[in-house]
Parts: C-alpha cells; structure tokens; sequence
C-alpha cells in the first residue's frame, strides 16, 4: 500500500562531505519541495502549541530558513545566531566544538531582552555543541530557553543528551 512521505524520506545523505568519512544529511531537498517544507515546519511547531513563545532563535545557515518559517506562523520575532564576524551591531560571543572542527557564534547583544522566552530551531543536532553555544548565548542575555527544535538528531554523537542536561528540552522529527 502508498504511505505518503515523511519528513526523513526528503533528507538525502551525500557521503564524504565536507570530509572523508561523514555522512552529510542535506536538509536542502526536503526545504525544495513544497510539501516536505510544510509537514517539517508543521511538525517543529506542534509541540509548541499554546506555550508562550517570544523570539525563535534560528542559528546559521538552515536554522534560518526554518527558524523564519516557524517565528512567521507563530507569529514572533526572529533572531539569527551567526558565525563570527557576520552580525554587524555589538555582540557576545561564544566558542563551540563540531563534530569536525570548532567555531565561535554570536548574537546581537540587544536581541532579546532579560525574561524573554526563546525557542532555538536548527536543522541538525549532532554533538550539541552549536545548540549548547546558542543556549549560553541567550541565557547570558536574560532569556528563558523554552525548548530546543531539529528536524534531525544524530543520536550517536550524543547532542540529545548534552542539551538535556543543561536543562532544555529537545524535540526532533527524525534519526
Ligand atoms: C551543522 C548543523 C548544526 C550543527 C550541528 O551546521 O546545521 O548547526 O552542524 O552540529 P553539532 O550538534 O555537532 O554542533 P554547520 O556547522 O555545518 O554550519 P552551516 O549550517 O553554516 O553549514
Ligand atoms: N552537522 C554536523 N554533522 C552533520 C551531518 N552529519 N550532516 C549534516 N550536518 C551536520
């Protein structure tokens, strides 16, 4: 029998990249098709329903794309956590581990105000160290991280786990 497609049957693996040895799960062709993009933005927001939500924090790149989509129906602000050096206003910032490599993110230094409750949107959890760096972030402005939204975590590499025991809940469509 036809079952319709889920979210995980529009991600594609592309092997080796950036690097010999990962498994790249590209988000960009279930962003491309229309109804993959509005069952996956449908999905992060269910959880959601009825708790008060003042800013969805998207972080850099596909955390913007979904992040956009979430804060419009939810009709809330949007705040971008960038890599270093692309916001143009005063920042802090905070310096994170990847599964390949390490960076640091940042975020307007007046982007969210002291109480404010915040929803973090990405498209990936791997080892949570982005997603750790963006909670620290908001926090160290005063918000309260209301949850944590990923279209798919990489169970093995842990992030779940990481992001749990700072407190913040996690929700994500897929393995
Ligand atoms: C990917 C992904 C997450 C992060 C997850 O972004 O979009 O932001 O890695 O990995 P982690 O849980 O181990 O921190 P990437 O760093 O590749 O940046 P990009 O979106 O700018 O390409
Ligand atoms: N970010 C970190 N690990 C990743 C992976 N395996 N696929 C896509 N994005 C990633």
């Amino acid at each position: 029998m036809n079952r319709q497609k889920s979210v995980k049957d529009y991600i594609r693996t592309i092997v080796d990249f950036p690097h010999e040895g990962i498994l790249f799960r590209d988000v960009t062709t279930l962003f491309a098709d229309a109804r993959g993009f509005r069952i996956c933005v449908d999905q992060l927001l269910s959880p959601y329903a009825g708790i008060p939500i003042d800013k969805v924090v998207g972080l850099e790149a596909r955390g913007f794309i979904l992040g956009g989509a979430v804060a419009h129906q939810l009709t809330t602000g949007f705040v971008p956590i960038r890599k270093k050096g692309k916001l143009p206003g005063a920042v802090i910032s905070q310096a994170y581990a990847l599964e390949y490599g390490e960076a640091v993110m940042e975020i307007h230094d007046d982007a969210i105000r002291p109480g404010e409750r915040v929803l973090i949107v990405d498209d990936l959890l791997a080892t949570g160290g982005t997603a750790s760096a963006a909670i620290e972030l908001c926090r160290r402005l005063g918000a309260e991280v209301v949850g944590a939204a990923f279209v798919i975590d990489l169970p093995e590499l842990g992030g779940r786990q990481v992001i749990e025991a700072l407190g913040v809940e996690v929700h994500a469509l897929c393995e």
